[in-house]
């Protein structure tokens, strides 16, 4: 796919780290120009990205990164909601001040900022695609994650909506859903305690967290022309957490080892 986004413009939210790092990689390799919003300035500063302050919860700052995206480049072709946060409690014992900003980062987030990327999509009428984070935690239920799994649900519906709302316009918008990802988000979680890591790879057929290119990988895919009539979707990529039914088999059903 080299060279895929010569040309185009990319706008990724939570790049200064992480997932959103990993996709802002393989946009720059693709050839496309690259503008991470985020709160706070990147771990690393990855060059070729331009990194804009911006918090996708507030619609004048969302509105504020977009123009200075007009400013510089004039133009967006492709959007990934990435940012995101966690906040772990049961039902009972969430704060409400975390629920709103679970809520509010990623599904008021994914909404203030395909809304000003589909304004400019649709003004140049050049298409778009439009790619946001879900999460495997919105498909299954996982304890203490309400306002998580409840956002990331919201999300693919979303997802959903926007891609009808604009197919006629020649945009595109879908999701991807990873697991359980090696990234800070991660090891917050290991360093609180509210997982584990036994815990994590227990469900995972394939045995392994995924690397943050694993799921930029699928991003890139379905910004591209490879993926022209995809719209509307969310592809879960999880090394097959979802799909897991039993964890455990009786000894005679697994397969033998393989001859030395
Ligand atoms: N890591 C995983 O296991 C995993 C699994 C499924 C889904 N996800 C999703 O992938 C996305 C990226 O997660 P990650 O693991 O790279 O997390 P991360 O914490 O490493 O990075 C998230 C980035 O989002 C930014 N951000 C947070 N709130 C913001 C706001 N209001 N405005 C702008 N930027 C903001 C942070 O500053 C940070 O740079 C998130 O949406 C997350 O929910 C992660």
């Amino acid at each position: 796919m080299a060279g895929d986004f010569m040309d185009k413009v990319a706008v990724i939210t939570g790049a200064a780290r992480g997932i959103g790092d990993a996709i802002a990689a393989r946009f720059l390799a693709e050839g496309a120009r690259v503008f991470s919003l985020d709160l706070g300035a990147p771990d690393e500063a990855r060059a070729g990205v331009t990194y804009l302050t911006a918090n996708v919860t507030d619609p004048a700052s969302v509105a504020a990164a977009f123009a200075e995206v007009d400013r510089a480049a004039g133009q967006v072709d492709v959007l990934v909601n990435n940012a995101g946060v966690q906040r772990v409690a049961l039902a009972e014992n969430m704060k409400f001040e975390d629920w709103q900003l679970v809520i509010n980062t990623h599904l008021t987030g994914m909404h203030l900022c395909s809304a000003e990327a589909i304004r400019r999509m649709r003004a140049r009428n050049k298409g778009g695609a439009i790619v946001s984070i879900a999460s495997a935690a919105g498909i299954v239920a996982i304890e203490g994650r309400g306002p998580y799994g409840a956002a990331k649900a919201g999300i693919e519906s979303l997802t959903r909506v926007y891609a009808v709302e604009t197919a006629g316009a020649g945009i595109r918008v879908n999701a991807v859903a990873p697991g359980s990802t090696r990234t800070k988000l991660i090891e917050q979680g290991l360093k609180d305690g509210t997982i584990r890591g036994e815990w994590q790879v227990e469900r995972i057929p394939m045995g392994r967290l995924a690397e943050p290119r694993e799921i930029a990988d699928p991003v890139v895919y379905l910004a591209s022309d490879r993926a022209s009539y995809i719209t509307g979707q969310t592809l879960v990529v999880d090394g097959g957490w979802t799909i897991q039914g039993m964890v455990h088999v009786s000894d005679w059903l697994k397969p033998a080892p393989p001859a030395k």
